[in-house]
């Protein structure tokens, strides 16, 4: 879908995510011929530098971490679309300046990609001093929060000078390919919706695991942890996606409505349906306390859990939930897992056979359902189980390799002013009410989390936690 002309200010723009994400992003949208010719991009940063500085700085990020094929001259010419201003966010300096460059009767979106402690100065002087109309759209990074108390603040700052209508809380894995598909998958085909509750599914099994340790990110991440880091957002996210009732409509509050009542659903998590782990040092790498620099932390790079959903269509279904670095390989999967024939005509040497539908995020985004069929030949009645394969590059061909990236579909999206794939504010705010009993409940126990070997499944508890109810995890592998 086309897109308005829009200027974008991007706060943070000489910053990581800026970088690595952001601005390759809209190249490759402008390649793709989305972004209009007259858009503008504009950087906000606190020191001072020269547009021509910037538009070399964009260009080296670009060429880092993600060009694409492209005519020549395109990225120069997407390169004029640059500009910079250096801004001071919590004083006067650059508004103005910065002002000057946005266009009247044009979309106007500033992408906060700074620290909350920013959001509510940022926000104040977009308003104050006119930078924002009733048009405009401020997109706003995680971590929304720590806890509920400071999520909360932070929706009141906003709200103070933005409608919740022009409030884009990102998260990214909305925005990744697959996990619309999930949507499409539900709600457009007929064969999984009504077998889709806990009469049919036995469990569910969403893993989000990661290779990377937490690299030069120590000091934010051994204040959050995986709960915070990955399990309040991305993987609540998906299990809200998995969980949710059919929404009326593929619109904004209809989706955001029936995902808020999956959250609501949340039981408690008991504390022996949980495991915490922390990598240990292995292959040439240290563990994880050299890496965060705090030899006596209990922060966990891997939380495993089982939670349950109290409402009529999950009752006695339950998730299991677990994300983790250092793990054997990144691969992100959610995992239905169907129940048993109820009968077998074939009798107990056929053996167990179940049907699961496997939806894979990422590598080889796609969707495998393993079907139990008789194996070929003579030998007699042999059941085995094979996957139907629904890889999307090999069913679509190789148009998918022009997939957006999850951050260009977002901001794109931002454009557009589609709120589907971003929280509204509620949701954000019930997620941090599930979460922070269970943070709490480690502090007053002073839970220490279990060491693990890195490139392996996480702790031994973890497996352990299926076992005890007879079931396994699925394997961890690219
Ligand atoms: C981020 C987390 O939100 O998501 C990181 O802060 C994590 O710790 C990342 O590595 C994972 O994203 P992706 O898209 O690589 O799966």
């Amino acid at each position: 879908i086309p897109v308005d002309s829009f200027d974008l200010v991007i706060f943070g723009g000489t910053g990581d995510l800026a970088r690595r994400k952001i601005l390759p992003g809209l190249f490759r949208r402008y390649c793709a011929g989305q972004v209009p010719p007259e858009a503008k991009i504009i950087g906000a940063a606190r020191s001072e530098m020269s547009v021509e500085e910037f538009r070399e700085m964009v260009r080296a990020s670009i060429e880092e971490f993600g060009s694409t094929p492209h005519e020549p001259g395109q990225l120069s010419s997407f390169l004029e679309r640059v500009h910079y201003e250096a801004v001071d966010a919590t004083g006067d300096d650059g508004w103005e300046a910065l002002k000057s460059h946005l266009r009247d009767d044009t979309i106007r979106a500033f992408y906060f990609s700074v620290g909350p402690s920013l959001f509510g100065a940022i926000a104040e002087r977009l308003r104050d001093k006119g930078l924002a109309d009733a048009e405009s759209r401020i997109v706003v990074e995680k971590p929304f929060g720590h806890d509920l108390a400071s999520a909360k603040s932070l929706n009141a700052t906003l709200a103070q000078h933005f409608d919740e209508t022009q409030i884009y809380r990102i998260d990214h894995y909305l925005g990744k390919e697959t996990v619309q598909n999930l949507m499409a998958v539900r709600f457009g085909n007929m064969l999984f919706e009504p077998l889709w509750n806990s009469q049919y599914v036995d469990h569910i099994q969403i893993t989000v695991a990661e290779t990377v340790g937490v690299g030069g990110r120590g000091s934010y991440y051994d204040k959050s942890g995986a709960m915070r880091d990955m399990v309040q957002n991305h993987l609540m996210q998906l299990l809200c996606l998995i969980a949710m009732e059919p929404p009326a409509k593929f619109d904004p509050d209809a989706v955001r409505d029936e995902k808020l009542k999956v959250i609501r659903a949340l039981d408690p998590v008991e504390p022996h349906h949980m495991v915490r782990g922390q990598y240990a040092a292995g292959g040439d790498e240290e563990g994880y306390r050299v890496h965060v620099e705090n030899e006596k932390s209990r922060t966990e790079s891997f939380v495993a859990m089982r939670v349950n959903i109290s409402n009529w269509r999950w009752a006695g279904t339950p998730f299991y939930l677990r994300t983790g670095k250092r793990l054997r390989a990144r691969t992100s999967e959610i995992a239905v897992v169907f129940k048993d024939a109820p009968h077998s005509i074939f009798g107990a040497d056929a053996g167990r056979h179940r049907n699961v539908l496997s939806i894979r995020l990422q590598p080889n985004e796609g969707m495998t359902l393993d079907v139990t069929i008789k194996e070929p030949g003579p030998g007699g009645m042999r059941l085995v189980d094979v996957p139907l394969d629904m890889t999307f590059a090999d069913a679509l061909g190789p148009d998918t390799e022009a997939v957006p990236d999850a951050y260009e579909r977002l901001i794109m999206d931002v454009i557009r002013g589609n709120q589907t794939l971003f929280m509204r504010g509620d949701e954000v705010e019930a997620a941090w009410a599930w979460t922070d009993p269970i943070i709490e409940g480690w502090e007053a126990r002073g839970d220490v989390p279990k060491p693990y070997d890195p490139g392996g499944p996480g702790p031994e508890d973890s497996l352990m936690l299926l076992h005890r109810d007879g079931r396994r995890w699925r394997e961890i592998k690219a």
